[in-house]
């Protein structure tokens, strides 16, 4: 993870073929945590073998749980009971990850044991107090620096349910708090100004573990046990949403994008882009380990501007800085609104991909929670990932419809996602290359 690494992305295409994007991150970090604390043996298929989600898994063996691996993209996880974790003395490192690092802080709040939770730069300078204030209202005792992490928690702490609303809409606050309430004594609810993506609720009910949930709210009571049980991770949106906007803007692609997670709270960028006119068809709609799948079959068609709906936003947060490379490709302007979470991630989102689309000749206009994009033309230029992966991704995708080639600085947290990506964007047709 030490060596730099840019790429230079060069018009291409058109795309081609067909393209098996890895395992859903979210969902692989819950399926580690759930099954280490069930009773049993859990098979997981369809792991995602990123950093983010390789980083949990050591998080969990330095707990005391043992994991295989049987190859490529496959765990088997020897559970250890809701009780059964070990404290560890050295901190626990959850890399890039926020979702890593937010999950932990629930799971770990009522252990006996005390824990260090820490990250790398990025990482450190993430908001925390979202998550560790409601679990101090649970009674749990954690100190940070400045609501960023470390996170330190004492542990030892008798933990009680409690009612919460989220004051911002956050899968990953809802799942601690979750995740914190089945070591709580009484029912902790968490109700959600906007439904987020339901993969705790509906894993946890997979483990065996009783909890009531409707989209922007959940519920469950402590003290119940989880049963092992296997999981059929699918393929990650996220992930596959960057072919599916390079397939919309270069001319005469076709690509087919098999076994994709479709949870409505992840696509909300496959309405965004039909809006805009794209050419999108969902195959064989089915249903894998509990979760709606289906094949996308992308064609390229042009698209114009929109005025983004607000609503669709949280069910498309992570995909966001690509649909700002949709827009620049555009014709007309496309305006964002209510989406500041973006500047909260890996990087500040909203301004990463500004300051790099305006390098390369985009008017774009920055606004405190959006953008306000003119689209037409992209042309080339040299622009910073700021170590974010989606953002050098997403500017991997601006490349393919340059005037000139697009360098992008610092592209090696792409593997904690997206392992693979160089090489299956290459295979149908990226003109992708490691610069020198
Ligand atoms: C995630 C929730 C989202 C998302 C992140 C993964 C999850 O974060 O951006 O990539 O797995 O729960 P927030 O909960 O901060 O919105």
């Amino acid at each position: 993870m030490n060596r730099r690494l840019d790429w230079i992305s060069r018009a291409g295409g058109p795309l081609h073929g067909s393209v098996r994007v890895p395992g859903d991150k979210s969902i692989s970090h819950r399926a580690l945590m759930l099954a280490a604390i069930a009773e049993g043996r859990s098979h997981i298929r369809g792991f995602l073998e990123g950093e983010d989600t390789r980083a949990t898994a050591a998080i969990l063996a330095q707990l005391g749980v043992r994991i295989d691996t049987p190859s490529h993209g496959e765990r088997i996880v020897h559970g250890v009971g809701l009780h059964g974790l070990r404290g560890s003395t050295r901190p626990l490192d959850c890399g890039n990850a926020g979702t890593g690092m937010r999950l932990l802080a629930g799971l770990l709040a009522g252990q006996a044991f005390g824990s260090e939770l820490v990250g790398d730069p990025s990482l450190s300078r993430r908001p925390m107090r979202r998550v560790t204030d409601p679990l101090v209202q649970m009674g749990a005792r954690i100190d940070t620096r400045d609501g960023m992490p470390p996170l330190r928690l004492h542990g030892g702490s008798a933990l009680r349910g409690i009612r919460y609303e989220l004051p911002v809409a956050s899968a990953q606050v809802k799942s601690a708090l979750l995740l914190a309430g089945l070591y709580a004594r009484g029912t902790t609810e968490v109700v959600e100004p906007h439904p987020t993506r339901d993969y705790t609720e509906r894993m946890l009910a997979a483990f065996g573990w009783p909890v009531v949930f409707e989209p922007g709210r959940a519920r469950l009571d402590g003290g119940h046990a989880m049963r092992a049980t296997d999981i059929e991770v699918p393929a990650d949106f996220s992930s596959a949403a960057f072919f599916v906007v390079a397939a919309s803007i270069v001319p005469g692609s076709q690509l087919l994008l098999p076994t994709i997670g479709l949870n409505p709270r992840r696509t909300g960028l496959l309405q965004a882009l039909r809006l805009m006119g794209a050419d999108i068809v969902v195959e064989h709609q089915r249903e894998a380990g509990g979760e709606p799948v289906g094949n996308l079959l992308v064609r390229h068609a042009p698209l114009h501007g929109i005025e983004l709906p607000v609503e669709l936003v949280p069910d498309m947060i992570d995909e966001l800085p690509v649909l700002f490379v949709a827009a620049a490709a555009a014709v007309g302007r496309t305006v964002v609104r209510g989406a500041e979470e973006l500047r909260v991630k890996e990087s500040d989102r909203i301004a990463t991909m500004a300051t790099g689309l305006r390098t390369l000749g985009v008017a774009i206009e920055e606004t405190p929670d959006g953008a306000i994009i003119d689209g037409g033309r992209i042309g080339g230029g040299t622009v910073e990932s700021l170590t974010d992966h989606r953002i050098a991704m997403s500017f991997a995708v601006a490349g393919l419809r340059a005037d000139g080639p697009v360098r992008i600085n610092d592209c090696r947290h792409v593997a904690t996602s997206f392992p693979g990506f160089h090489d299956l964007a290459n295979g149908c047709g990226f003109t992708l290359q490691n610069a020198d």
